[in-house]
């Protein structure tokens, strides 16, 4: 049987501030009609002051060793998906391992911006099926609030904290991922980009976007890399039970559904109530959807994402 790496345990972690749309019309030209009919987005979580990305971290990650009946001895590889590390370095993959006692293995972090946490699942397939690891935890972590310009309505809306995490375990077998496809274009760097770093500027800067532009390419891309990971896979995407999306805006889930014929009422939304928490969406709202009993062992789920890079990948798995 097929070595595989399939997903035994989920967790996410949100802070506790909600900020809505009414708080934040009050602060900027905005409204939480615009808001709502444009992006889908009711509400977003903001760290506390002194909640770091690893805190989030650490919290879903130790959710999901719990859900999947694994303690931290178990585990010989951390990867976390982040634009928004604690530090510039090390990584906060290495944080997170010291925190939680991990003795084994590798600890790093990935970055690829809002489909971070699909490339840090690829890489940690990759991983496992080639037998370099044997029990993997997977993290999408963001404070995404720290780098949003909180004057620039454009962007100010749209963005949240928080944190998903999966333990991936390699097992021979039915189950598991069953094809990843990412891809980057570089080209398309300056349509959603922060303006600092450590090398260009020595400043952490604020999060910059093309809007229209970047909707275009989601939609587009997006429904691309869907439809490659089926194919790798040989499933067709009416086989999908649940559709499992990065949660920029509900009119690009719609609008993807729509491209692709697939039933709404399959595509697992969380967009209202976490706004766009980056790498961390797709496995906040996996975690959502396995926790309210919609995603059961044995069904297919795929998984997608686009971001700055711009990058964009799918990676299709039974649970
Ligand atoms: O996660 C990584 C990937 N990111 C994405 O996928 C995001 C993709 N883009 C989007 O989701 C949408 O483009 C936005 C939600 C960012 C913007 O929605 P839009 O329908 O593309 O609006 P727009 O940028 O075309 O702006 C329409 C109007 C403009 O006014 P004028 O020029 O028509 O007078 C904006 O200035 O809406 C204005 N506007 C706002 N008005 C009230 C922009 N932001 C706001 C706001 N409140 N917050």
């Amino acid at each position: 049987m097929t070595l595989r790496s399939v997903v035994t345990g989920v967790g996410s972690y949100l802070p506790k501030r909600v900020l809505s749309n009414q708080e934040l019309s009050r602060q900027l030209d905005t409204s939480d009609e615009w808001i709502i009919e444009r992006t889908g987005i009711r509400e977003r979580r903001i760290a506390g002051k002194d909640e770091k990305t690893s805190d989030l971290a650490i919290a879903a990650a130790v959710e999901a060793l719990a859900h999947a009946g694994r303690d931290a001895k178990d585990v010989d590889l951390v990867v976390v998906a982040t634009t928004t590390p604690d530090l510039t370095f090390p990584a906060t993959a290495a944080r997170v391992q010291a925190a939680l006692g991990i003795p084994a293995g590798a600890a790093f972090d990935i970055q690829a911006v809002c489909s971070g946490f699909v490339f840090a699942l690829t890489t940690a397939d990759n991983f496992l099926r080639l037998e370099q690891a044997r029990c993997a935890l997977v993290i999408g972590a963001e404070t995404f609030s720290r780098i949003v310009d909180w004057e620039d309505r454009t962007t100010a809306v749209l963005f949240g904290d928080g944190a998903g995490a999966v333990v991936l375990e390699a097992q021979r077998g039915e189950r598991g991922v069953l094809s990843t496809f990412i891809r980057t274009d570089g080209r398309m760097h300056d349509l959603l980009y922060v303006d600092g770093g450590p090398s260009q500027t020595q400043t952490t800067g604020k999060v910059r976007m093309s809007g229209n532009a970047v909707f275009r390419q989601a939609v587009e891309h997006i429904s691309g890399a869907m439809l490659e990971a089926c194919a790798r896979a040989g499933v067709s995407i009416d086989q999908v039970d649940w559709f499992v999306p990065h949660q920029a805006n509900q009119r690009i889930l719609d609008g993807v559904a729509r491209k692709l014929g697939v039933d709404v009422d399959k595509v697992v939304s969380t967009v209202a109530q976490h706004g766009n928490t980056s790498a961390a969406s797709v496995p906040l709202a996996l975690d959502v959807a396995v926790r309210d009993g919609r995603v059961k062992k044995g069904d297919m789920v795929l998984l997608e994402a686009l971001g700055g890079g711009l990058t964009w990948g799918a990676v299709l798995l039974r649970m």
